[in-house]
């Protein structure tokens, strides 16, 4: 579905419905014909995500609710953007117009950034493996206003969009489709379209390279792994580099410490980290940021084959470490170890790495909210600030020096898991056993919001995209 994004100055705007923003302290400066009796019948009072349709002698009207102006926020505009596309798929062309409700920190071209990015991510739907997919009517989507800035909005918001849909496509593709080969078949593809380089590892490389935790893993698969390395280079460099991995475990079924049935059903998820750092990245050559960006996706599943690692099976990272396997189905660390480890060697100003890394962290902070940690405080706070910024919650949490010892091994240097308690932040500890000491790192652990068992915010069931914008949002920011 690609749905066409007009800028439109003059009005009356020729669309089959016309939708009118009004905050709830506005509602009674809407046109004729909507009065407050009809309102308060329809119980329409401006609320942040309230819709109403009405008809008018000029034709259909959609009014959609942000709040109150004192108040307004870029959340509200999504919020509407969402609401208005999930509601209006029976039509061909939707205009709106936001009657010049803005105020100093949402002008119009953020609002218009805000309300297309939740309408293109509410819009979105998961239908390449239907045979017959229900087809939306919407062809034409035009916001009524004017200038260079409102033009760039739009398409700034439509490259975010299609990087956050590509990453819920992928999450969205079963393990058996996406496998890391196909995974790194679709960021070659990317890269050519969207014009970064990319460097694939196959498994002789990976090998080569002694990435001693991938290989680990992906001993129990018949699929080869893959190790892929996208660069982004910036026209106008501001000198400063960033290195984003992301965890690209195509399907986790545990291992020899296998998942229950119900533990694996949502599996495919498991390198949505991975779909972040390459939707993010997909976006980069349109926004143009001048940071260099260098994105490391460490590609396998997490099967049970005959010569799958056994547990307390010990395995060599590539920055030489030695790990002890107690537990398989903590084999995200161990693909994030080689590539932290690549990360490190780069010498950049600050390593992020994304990953459905615990289910602890889901337990501490549910699924709408992403759990932070890391080593250095304005890294740390650039993150936080981005998060309001796009909307996609992050907590930040511990790394504390006491609970290391949790991961002291009797036969190597480290073991892969701690006690039962605390599993996010030991994740996290692991992490930083890879990571050198001069570089800034951040760790974000997505397994919550990665992926909805029921529709949450702009995201339907699935694949969130959760992370693009973040991503996006942190490097234009840097
Ligand atoms: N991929 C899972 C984490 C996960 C769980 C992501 C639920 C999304 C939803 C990860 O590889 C895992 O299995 N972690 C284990 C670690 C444990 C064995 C220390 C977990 O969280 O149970
Ligand atoms: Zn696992
Ligand atoms: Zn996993």
């Amino acid at each position: 579905m690609t749905i066409e994004i007009k800028l439109v100055t003059k009005k009356p705007v020729k669309t089959q419905l016309h939708a009118l923003v009004t905050p709830s302290d506005k509602i009674l400066d809407l046109p004729a014909g909507i009065n407050k009796e009809f309102l308060e019948s329809r119980g329409f009072d401006g609320e942040a995500g309230q819709i109403l349709f009405t008809q008018l002698p000029e034709g259909p009207i959609a009014l959609l609710g942000v709040g109150e102006s004192e108040n307004l926020e870029h959340r509200n505009y999504r919020q509407a953007g969402t609401k208005l596309l999930r509601e209006v798929k029976n039509f061909r062309s939707v205009s709106v117009d936001f009657g010049g409700h803005f105020n100093k920190e949402v002008d119009q071209p953020s609002a218009t950034q805000a309300f297309l990015e939740g309408a293109l991510l509410g819009a979105y739907e998961f239908t390449q493996l239907k045979s017959k997919p229900k087809k939306s009517s919407l062809k034409t989507l035009a916001i009524v206003g004017s200038g260079q800035k409102v033009k760039k909005a739009i398409s700034r918001a439509e490259s975010i969009a299609l990087g956050v849909n590509l990453a819920r496509d992928m999450v969205n593709l079963p393990g058996g489709d996406l496998t890391p080969i196909a995974f790194s078949r679709k960021a070659t593809a990317i890269a050519k379209e969207k014009k970064l380089s990319i460097k694939i590892l196959d498994a002789a490389a990976i090998k080569k390279a002694k990435m001693g935790g991938i290989l680990g893993v992906n001993r129990g698969s018949t699929q080869q792994p893959r190790f892929v390395q996208l660069s982004y280079k910036p026209q106008k460099p501001s000198g400063k580099h960033l290195v984003l991995v992301g965890k690209g475990v195509t399907f986790d079924a545990g291992g020899l410490s296998i998942k229950t049935a119900q533990g694996m059903s949502t599996m495919k998820c498991d390198m949505g980290g991975a779909a972040a750092v390459l939707g993010a990245m997909s976006t980069l050559n349109e926004l143009a940021p001048s940071v260099r960006v260098t994105g490391l996706m460490p590609l396998t599943d997490n099967m049970l084959g005959g010569d799958a690692t056994r547990p307390g099976d010990v395995l060599r990272i590539k920055n030489g470490k030695t790990v002890e396997v107690l537990n398989t189905d903590a084999e995200g660390r161990l693909i994030l170890a080689d590539a932290l480890s690549v990360a490190s060697a780069m010498k950049a100003d600050a390593i992020i790495d994304l990953a459905t890394l615990t289910g602890a962290c889901m337990v501490a902070l549910g699924n709408q909210y992403a759990g932070l940690m890391g080593t250095d405080s304005d890294l740390i706070e650039a993150i936080e600030n981005s998060s309001k910024e796009t909307g996609e919650e992050v907590w930040h949490l511990p790394l504390p020096k006491a609970y290391r010892s949790q991961l002291d091994s009797d036969v190597a240097d480290v073991k892969n898991i701690g006690t039962n308690w605390g599993g996010a932040l030991t994740a996290g500890l692991f992490l930083k056993e890879f990571i050198s000491e001069e570089t800034p790192w951040a760790h974000i652990d997505i397994a919550g919001p990665a992926f909805a068992d029921s529709p949450w915010g702009e995201h339907p069931k699935g694949g969130t995209g959760f992370g693009v914008r973040l991503l996006v949002n942190v490097i234009e920011n840097l």
